[in-house]
């Protein structure tokens, strides 16, 4: 159990661990829309693979039980259950499963989140909006409202939102999502406002278009490859990507790091690559 004292006063001989050994991790959707990799089920195998059991939640339990077999296969523990986390009983519900199985909360990856309904405001039928904004946003709330009294316990936590990029910047066309995602871009930094005393930390990854079963039939490969031109890295990023970036900001390595909002995007909301037609300043050293 950490303490305040061991908050304050650290050690600093040695780096943190990216250890998650004795970890309980809830991950939400967990398992994916097909047999392939996508960012809940990235992170969940690589949370396990850190050494945390991890409770997989989904409302398919088929895609979850994937997932868990998965793991199983790596050696890994994680139990596998069908949840709704737009609602609130639910949500209650998984995070007594999860203390029943292993008697803790420690970590919580909000990942669900889902495309909603295209169209702008003049468009978009009310009802839609509702149920999709309770599902990327609300469910989140939930789920930290039920976690975060066991992380009390522990007397530590660690959060993790996934948002996405299009969350950050504008030019997606649809309405329900970026707003959505901009919503749990802020709703992290509150919460982590609001806890930090706790020594909970509170982060969301938000990442770029990466290529897993979400958007995978959506595209043709052109569009995949004009995505992949987009980014300053040009290179195409996957579910492990943001995986990755889950499992840092949830391990003890980012014990100083809360309130972060960090784009797993190849670069494309940093910038665009440097224009090959802009010569140099020539007169730039001449003129100061
Ligand atoms: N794929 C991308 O390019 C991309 C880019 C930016 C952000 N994201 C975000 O990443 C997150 C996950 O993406 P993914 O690629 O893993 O998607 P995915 O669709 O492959 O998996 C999401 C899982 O969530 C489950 N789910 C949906 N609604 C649920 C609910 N109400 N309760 C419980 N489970 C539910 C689905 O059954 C599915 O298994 C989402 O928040 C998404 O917005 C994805």
């Amino acid at each position: 159990m950490t303490t305040t004292t061991d908050r304050l006063l650290p050690s600093h001989a040695e780096p943190a661990s990216s250890s998650l050994a004795g970890r309980v991790a809830i991950i939400t959707g967990a398992g994916s829309r097909s047999a392939d990799i996508g960012n809940g089920r990235a992170c969940a195998i690589l949370l396990a693979r850190r050494g945390a059991r991890v409770l997989l939640l989904d409302a398919q339990l088929a895609a979850a039980q994937a997932t868990e077999r998965m793991i199983a296969a790596e050696g890994g523990t994680s139990i596998a259950a069908q949840v709704d986390v737009a609602d609130a009983a639910q949500c209650q519900q998984a995070v007594a499963m999860a203390l029943a199985a292993w008697g803790r909360v420690d970590i919580l990856v909000n990942n669900v989140g889902i495309g909603g309904p295209a169209g702008n405001a003049v468009d978009l039928d009310l009802e839609e909006w509702d149920r999709a904004l309770r599902i990327n946003v609300t469910s989140m709330m939930l789920m930290a409202k039920y976690a975060i009294p066991e992380m009390r316990k522990v007397g530590a936590g660690a959060i993790v939102n996934i948002a996405s990029v299009a969350g950050l910047i504008g030019g997606t066309p649809a309405l329900l999502y970026p707003t959505s995602k901009g919503a749990v871009v802020n709703m992290t930094r509150a919460m982590a406002a609001h806890h930090g005393t706790e020594g909970i930390r509170v982060n969301c990854v938000a990442p770029g278009m990466v290529y897993t079963p979400m958007v995978a039939d959506r595209m043709t490969p052109e569009a995949r490859e004009r995505r992949r031109l987009r980014s300053l890295l040009q290179t195409e990023g996957s579910g492990w990507d943001v995986g990755q970036a889950v499992a840092y900001l949830a391990s003890d390595e980012a014990r100083w790091v809360t309130g972060v909002i960090l784009p797993v995007d190849a670069g494309a909301t940093a910038g665009n690559a440097p224009s090959p037609d802009l010569k140099p300043d020539a007169k730039a050293s001449s003129s100061f």
